[in-house]
């Protein structure tokens, strides 16, 4: 049985996760509008994980016979200046996200819910990835620059992401997990 307050952080996470999917597939949608099919498919592949992340909440809360409630989620900016803009907002959004987890952890450690506290260490190491990832590819659109081939390459290297692994699988480029 869940106690309340973790309940409700962890009904928090779930809003939080699928907040995150929203605003990727927003970045995608950009993405497509500026012709970077690769990065479009890239961020709709990091979408669909985040809302396997949410899942994998929703699932939990249920199995420790809680009460999953769903929040509104707002709408999310749909324009970056630069395709580094968007992955900037993107890496404060994990970073963000990594916060919410280490709190989640603290109050399931105040509470002594072990199992709560062994279910969010999954979230703790994706988290280091999601930031790494975010981060490396800041750092290529960083070289690049305003270079126009350099950025198609990076576009035809995100697109083997989405290519290898239809929808969010695991075996591709620049991938988090
Ligand atoms: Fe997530
Ligand atoms: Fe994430």
């Amino acid at each position: 049985m869940l106690k309340e307050p973790l309940e409700s952080a962890l009904n928090d996470q779930i809003n939080a996760e699928l907040r995150a999917e929203y605003l990727y597939l927003s970045m995608a949608a950009y993405f497509e509008d500026e012709g970077l099919p690769g990065f479009a498919s890239w961020m709709r592949a990091q979408a669909d994980e985040e809302h396997s992340h949410a899942m994998r909440i929703y699932d939990y809360v249920l199995d420790r016979d809680g009460r999953v409630r769903l929040d509104g989620i707002d709408a999310p900016q749909t324009e970056w200046e630069t395709p580094q803009a968007a992955f900037e907002d993107a890496y404060d959004h994990e970073v963000k996200v990594s916060g919410l987890i280490d709190d989640l952890v603290a109050l399931a450690r105040e509470e002594n819910d072990n199992a709560t506290e062994n279910m969010l260490q999954w979230f703790v190491a994706e988290q280091v990835e999601e930031e790494a990832t975010a981060q490396a590819i800041i750092d290529k659109l960083r070289h690049v620059g305003d270079d126009g081939p350099g950025l198609l390459m990076i576009d035809q290297e995100l697109g083997e992401r989405g290519e290898a692994s239809g929808s969010g699988g695991d075996e591709a480029a620049m991938q988090p997990e």
